[in-house]
């Protein structure tokens, strides 16, 4: 095991960023980016529009390399090993993409077949469904005609099927009703509380704030801060954040007057 699998609390990272940086041309997306996510935490990014937060994520599951830096799944370089670091995760992206011509059921069974789990019965595949909060006859419809919601939802179940450690969750509560969120809520405190690592970028304070056992405060590409909700509640979580904002617009001020 190398120094990098321990973090700050003397656990092991599941998912750990070191350095990590990362620019689109003239753009910086990451700027030395360092987190840790160990099994059983929940660390909930909130951060503004082009903080870096879909980045991580992108970055995590190899989708883009880094410029320097390293993202780790349970210790390994993502750049050095994409597909093996890739089967440990389960990844939820705000719009999660189906065939719309197949049902839910189908379309579960074909996405979770493709990540090697090709073996469940009908009745397993129906349970994941069940999980996800979606109802059965839902499940048996053609995802042509279904809401946004029950699109993450079928994005849930795929994500239960893949039997992952691992969650990488790109804004998964965004589009679902109040009693949809609420279910998620549960789901993803059981699956921690059953050992996963979740890193969720969200928008949303105060399902971070039930959810999270960590927040971090991302702006311009790094963590500004980590919130433990344990002390905090939803509306000074919102203060915390705000406060960064405004020290940005400040910042804005000062370069506009000089
Ligand atoms: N493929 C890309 N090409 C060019 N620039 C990109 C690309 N992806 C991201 N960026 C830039 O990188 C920065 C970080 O974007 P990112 O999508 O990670 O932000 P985010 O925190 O997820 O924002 P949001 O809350 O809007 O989802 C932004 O300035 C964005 O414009
Ligand atoms: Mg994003």
């Amino acid at each position: 095991m190398s120094s990098h699998d321990i973090n700050n609390n003397g656990r092991t990272s599941v998912l750990q960023t070191i350095n990590l940086r990362k620019t689109f041309g003239e753009v910086i997306a990451l700027e030395g980016l360092n987190l840790d996510v160990s099994a059983g935490e929940t660390l909930c990014l909130l951060g503004a529009n082009g903080a870096g937060k879909t980045t991580t994520i992108n970055l995590f599951l190899g989708f883009l390399e880094p410029n320097s830096g390293e993202a780790l799944v349970n210790g390994r370089n993502v750049a050095l090993a994409p597909v093996e670091t890739k089967k440990e995760l389960a990844y939820i992206p705000e719009q999660v993409a189906l065939y719309p011509s197949l049902t839910g059921l189908e379309n579960l069974r074909y996405f979770a077949a493709l990540a090697g789990h090709d073996y469940y019965s009908d009745t397993e595949l129906y349970e994941f469904i069940e999980r996800s909060g979606l109802r059965k006859e839902q499940a048996d419809r053609s995802v042509s005609g279904y809401s946004k919601g029950m699109r993450q939802k079928i994005g849930v179940a795929t994500a239960l099927a893949k039997q992952a450690k691992a969650f990488l969750l790109d804004e998964p509560l965004s589009g679902l009703d109040p009693s949809a969120a609420n279910e998620f809520a549960h789901l993803a405190n059981n699956l921690r509380q059953d050992g996963a690592a979740i890193l969720m970028a969200t928008h949303d304070i105060f399902r971070a704030t039930e959810l999270a056992t960590r927040i971090g405060i991302m702006k311009s590409g790094q963590l500004v801060e980590e919130v433990c909700p344990d002390n905090v509640d939803a509306s000074e979580v919102e203060a915390i954040y705000l406060n960064h904002m405004r020290a940005d617009h400040a910042d804005l001020e000062k370069g506009e007057a000089a």
